[in-house]
């Protein structure tokens, strides 16, 4: 290199450096000195935000119409059949402890026990030093249960759903999904590029015409359906979506957080509900929260999908921390329990089935809801729904309204969890006081 141009370099090297500090400076003067940008309000105060506007209209309803606050109370017991709520003992329709083995001695136990053993935290990630031996189990029993070849255990329920689904869809593929699925797949759905379409509810004339119109056009093709409709409370006709599923060459995904330790002759699920090879269905995903009486998600299914979900896919091992050593065992112990005692199970679906028969006897609408634990009462008009659970409320009776936008307007409800444990005084006294209250129901106001 010549002396000249080694010079000239020198000095673009000085003229790039002290333009870099001008920038510095720049950046360190104060703001005025940039002018201000106009933007709205509504764009960086909180408390402009539409959303917030939501909800400060609905405590200005609750206010208006003297209603007490029912959300966020302190439980002062476990969530059973019953439930204390701020010194309150009340008949309890909002657990997702169907089988009331969240407070079972064994399962506590089990909890305890890993505690002691390995503490409070996993400290990492599984593949670095997290795993623990229960993961392991958990995960081989539930494939015992399934019939699957391989599951996965992650550390919550929503995030499993949304994560599998977020990895496994790209831009070149569709999702196919019953309009009344989870909002957690709904996010999973909504993390990928890939072209996504909601059926009508249980539709499968629907489903098939989507498939005949747009298989062709893409790579990957998932269909998306529950166990058991967490709003509804009713179930898909698998079968059925299995032979669709196998001529379009589609892969098949059902969330069992409603369906796993209910459904069924064993209360095992839909393997154990239906009649059909665990192979045909592609993705088992299950939640700890709901019958396990715990916290977690699993995803079972072939192995290399597990393989892939367990190594590549963010959020359900990768980049968080292993679920609990007390989570792990209680939902262990719990699986174990499901399986020893169906009797646990046969016990709520016949609490179900006697609840409905009631309901329908004083001329209640519980709309599709048969075999499960989860039982709407239909009101159809929001205001009417959140006032009945206000009255049930002041009666003892702990039940909670899902309103828009969980469910469109009309077709707003209560939703009755039904457990194991209750008893058939408590499901009549609860149809007595809701047909009691309809007959004094305020007329809606349409306010929301
Ligand atoms: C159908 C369904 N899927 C997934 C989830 C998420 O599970 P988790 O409560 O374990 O986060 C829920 C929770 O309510 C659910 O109802």
């Amino acid at each position: 290199m010549s002396v000249k141009s080694s010079l000239e370099r020198l000095k673009m090297q000085i003229r790039r450096e002290s333009s870099d500090s001008e920038e510095d400076n720049a950046a360190n003067k104060p703001p005025q000195s940039r002018g201000e940008v106009k933007a709205s309000p509504a764009f960086y105060q909180f408390d402009k935000f539409p959303e917030y506007k939501e909800f400060t209209t609905m405590e200005w309803y609750l206010d208006k119409e003297k209603y007490p606050r029912t959300q966020f109370l302190k439980r002062l017991s476990a969530s059973d059949a019953t439930v204390n709520l701020e010194g309150r003992e009340m008949i309890n329709y909002s657990t997702y402890n169907y089988l009331g083995l969240a407070g079972d001695a064994r399962v506590k136990e089990a909890a305890k026990r890993a505690v002691d053993t390995f503490g409070t935290s996993t400290g990492s990630g599984r593949s670095i030093t997290g795993e623990i031996e229960l993961h392991r189990a958990f995960e081989t029993e539930i494939c015992e249960v399934l019939g699957t070849e391989d599951a996965v255990l992650s550390v919550g329920g929503y995030s499993t759903n949304t994560f599998a689904i977020g990895y496994l869809c790209r831009n070149k593929d569709l999702i196919l999904y019953d309009e009344l699925i989870h909002n957690s797949a709904l996010a999973g759905c909504k993390m990928t590029a890939a072209r996504r379409i909601g059926f009508p509810h249980n539709d499968y004339e629907a489903l098939e015409a989507l498939l005949a119109e747009n298989r062709g056009k893409f790579e990957r093709v998932l269909i998306l359906v529950e166990g058991v409709y967490s709003m509804d409370g009713d179930i898909p006709a698998l079968p059925r979506l299995i032979d669709i599923k196998r001529r379009y060459k589609a892969l098949l995904m059902v969330d069992e957080a409603h369906s796993f330790g209910i459904i069924g002759p064993n209360g095992l699920g839909v393997t154990d509900y239906f009649d059909f090879d665990p192979h045909d269905v592609d993705i088992y995903f299950g939640s700890l929260s709901k019958s396990f009486g715990t916290c977690g998600g699993y995803i079972a299914g072939p192995g290399p999908l597990i393989a892939m979900l367990k190594y590549f896919a963010p959020g359900v091992l990768l980049y968080g921390a292993a679920p609990t050593p007390a989570n792990t065992a209680a939902g262990l112990e719990s699986l174990r329990i499901m399986r020893a005692e169906p009797e646990r199970a046969r016990r709520l679906v016949d609490n179900a089935r006697y609840f409905i028969e009631r309901a329908k006897a004083a001329g209640l609408d519980t709309y599709n809801s048969h075999d499960s634990a989860v039982v709407p009462l239909m009101c159809r008009d929001s205001e009417l729904a959140l006032w009945l659970s206000m009255a049930l409320f002041v009666q003892g009776i702990c039940v909670y309204p899902m309103l828009h936008p969980i469910v469109p307007r009309d077709k707003s409800r209560l939703r009755f969890f039904i457990n194991t444990f209750h008893t058939h005084e408590q499901l009549d006294y609860t149809i007595q006081c809701i047909v009691d209250n309809l007959r004094v129901a305020p007329k809606s106001k349409g306010v929301f």
